[in-house]
This record gives structure tokens, sequence and C-alpha cells, in this order.
């Protein structure tokens, strides 16, 4: 049988109109200055998703997008992966929400929970999917709304000015030329580092899993409602092992560093970028970013990046792309591809 080739076929993206300011931040009460937020992490501005919009609702145009840029019609995906770490709800997972938003009852919904690389863990299932012919056109979405889980006091403050609201998708197909397509996908995580960046809104290990009082109402402590980061720790993490990771991938695909044409990085943090950048000797025009209009979007940055790179011709058929992240878990991906 002829080897089927996984390639991304199309690109998408959705960020709500609401534009967000540092100095935004600040007026709404936050002690923090347009410098400091500038200076450590290279943001300018995010977007804010309206009340009553979640996740699932700001995935549908971005799949609609993606599936456009495909040359497909919706009803030609077979299989929906949805990575997110800020679901609707508990249970069941924003990709059966998705689906029904999308009209395409009976197909397969995946949610994935990997935080800032869940975007590359989808694609590592999407690229199986396809290429074991269990699926011809995967969808995969990474759709977060941070706004709606962030502390707005200063003391969330190392939190909330980094966070924004988005989604992207891509779709993931399969073809017999094996001159294009996802040529390798490593993926790694280091559960030791579990807390280092964590959000424990309940404990299930404690029944029940959320403190009641005495009417039955469940407490929430502010230690367990919001994300808590021991921020310096990701950072070193995140700058040794995406060097590592597309060093590694490099080496795997036999080629040199130089020969990339972009690096699609995760948007954390742009000093983290530029320091993974500079690490590896490559010139900025080759390592993008739009980490300064959105902010970290976790899931949905890597894939809001694409679509923007695609449209705007900076990525174009036949050039050598590798795609990095790393967040929390910690948990990392790397993917490479002919494009
Ligand atoms: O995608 C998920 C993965 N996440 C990441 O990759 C994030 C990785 N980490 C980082 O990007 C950086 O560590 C941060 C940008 C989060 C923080 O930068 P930092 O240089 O490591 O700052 P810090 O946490 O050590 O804090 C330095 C100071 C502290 O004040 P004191 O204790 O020195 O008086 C903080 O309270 O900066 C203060 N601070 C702020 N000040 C103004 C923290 N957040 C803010 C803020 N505005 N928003």
């Amino acid at each position: 049988m002829t080897p089927i080739h996984a390639y991304i076929a199309g690109t998408g993206a959705y960020v709500p109109p609401r534009i967000v300011t540092n100095q935004d931040l600040i007026d709404a009460g936050i002690d923090t200055t347009d410098a400091w937020i500038r200076s450590r992490t290279g943001i300018e501005a995010r977007r804010f998703a309206a009340d009553g919009e979640g996740p699932s609702d700001m995935a549908v145009p971005a799949v609609r997008d993606a599936v456009e840029s495909a040359g497909l019609q919706i009803e030609d995906i077979d299989f929906i992966i949805f990575a997110t770490l800020s679901p609707e709800h508990a249970f069941p997972g924003s990709g059966c929400y998705l689906q029904a938003k999308l009209g395409l009852p009976g197909i397969p919904a995946l949610d994935v929970r990997n935080q800032c690389s869940g975007f590359l863990y989808a694609l590592g299932c999407a690229r199986g999917l396809v290429s074991s012919g269990m699926a011809r056109n995967v969808v995969v979405v990474g759709a977060e709304k941070h706004s709606a889980a962030m502390d707005f006091s200063t003391e969330g403050r190392a939190i909330s000015c980094l966070f924004g609201d988005g989604a992207g998708a891509v779709v993931v197909r399969g073809s017999e030329d094996p001159r294009r397509g996802i040529r390798s996908l490593r993926l790694g995580a280091d559960g030791r580092f579990a807390d280092a960046l964590a959000q424990k809104v309940w404990d299930t290990r404690n029944s029940p899993f959320i403190p009641t009082d005495a009417d039955g109402r469940g407490i929430v402590e502010k230690d367990m409602l919001w994300a808590r980061m021991d921020g310096k720790r990701v950072f070193r993490s995140a700058v040794e092992t995406m060097i590592g990771s597309v060093v590694s991938t490099c080496r795997e695909n036999e080629i040199e560093v130089a020969e990339l044409d972009l690096l699609v990085c995760h948007q954390a943090n742009l000093r983290i970028n530029e320091y993974v950048r500079d690490q590896l000797g490559m010139p900025p025009e080759k390592v993008p970013s739009n980490i300064e209009k959105y902010a970290n979007t976790t899931a949905a940055t890597i894939p809001i990046l694409l679509a923007e790179l695609e449209r705007d011709g900076r990525l174009k058929p036949g050039m050598n792309v590798a795609l990095v992240a790393f967040g929390s878990g910690f948990t990392w991906g790397c993917a490479f591809a002919v494009w």
C-alpha cells in the first residue's frame, strides 16, 4: 500500500474584536506599567471575548476559515481534535460543543488537555489518524478563553497581563505525494514540574471536590481559584527545551537549522522566542511573532500565527517549517513540515 503523508492543507483563525491594551489593564486597577509588560514579555495588547462567548464559539469561525483555505466543505471534516485548557465546562469537552455548532453529528470529537503544547499534541494525533487511514480530513483547533479565569487584582498581575483569548485551526489531510507533509513530530513531558504552572480550581482527591458551606454551596479559596506560575522556572525550562527540540528535530530530518525557512514558536513571551532564535543563530524574519497583538492564547498561538503567515505570504508551499511549543505540565512538542 502507498504510504499516506499527512500534511496541513488549510489554516484559519479568529480573534474576538475587543482589544485590551496594557493601559486598559492599568485603568482597570492593576498596579503594573506598559513598560513592565512590554519589556518583560513584548505584549502590547490582547483580545478578550464577549460575555457568553466560549472557546467552542471562537473555534467555529477559525474552523470555517481553515476548511475554506483547504478548499473543502465543512461536511468533508471527519474528525475534530480540540486543544484547550479553558473548556466551557468540566465535562463534556469543547470538541463536542464545536461539533454540534458545525452541524456535524456523528463524527468523533476529541479534547486534548496539554496547555501551551496542546496544539502540537493534537497535531500529532491528527497525523497518526490520517497516516493510518482512520480519518481523511481532521480539523485540529486550539481555542482559549482566558479572560474569564484570571485574577484582575494586582495580586494576579503576573498571570493576567500575559494571556488573551482567540482560536486557530488547521485541516490535516493525507497525500501520496512525499514531497510535502509533516515529516516528524516529537512530543515530551516532565510531570515533576506539574505544579510550576497550574490551576487547581477543584481537587477530586477530596470529597467533595470543592469545599461546601453549611448550605451546600461550593467555596473556592483564592489560591485554588486562580492559576499560579513559577515564571522564572518556566522561562528557563522553555528556553532550554525549545532549543533542544529544534536541534534534535533538524538532526532527525538531516537538515541544518540554517535550512529552516520559518520557526513558528508558541507565543508565551517574546523574550523567550528571541533567546531561542539567537541561540539557534536564526535571523528575526525567520522567527515571526504576533504576541504583541494577542498575548499568550495558549493552544491557539501557533495556528493563529500560521494563518497570519499564510495570508500575508510569508508561509509558502515548499518551505521548511518547524513548529515548537513548551508549557504547563511541563509538556512540549516540535514538528517539522515541508509546507
Ligand atoms: O505559555 C505558558 C508558559 N508560560 C511562560 O512561558 C511564561 C514564562 N515566564 C515569563 O515569561 C516570565 O517569568 C514573566 C514574564 C512571567 C515574569 O517575568 P520575570 O522577570 O520572571 O518577573 P518575576 O516573576 O521574577 O517578577 C519580578 C517582579 C516581582 O516584583 P518583586 O518581587 O521583584 O518586587 C513581581 O511582583 O515583577 C513583579 N511583577 C510585575 N510588576 C508589574 C510581576 N508581574 C508584574 C506585572 N507588572 N504585570
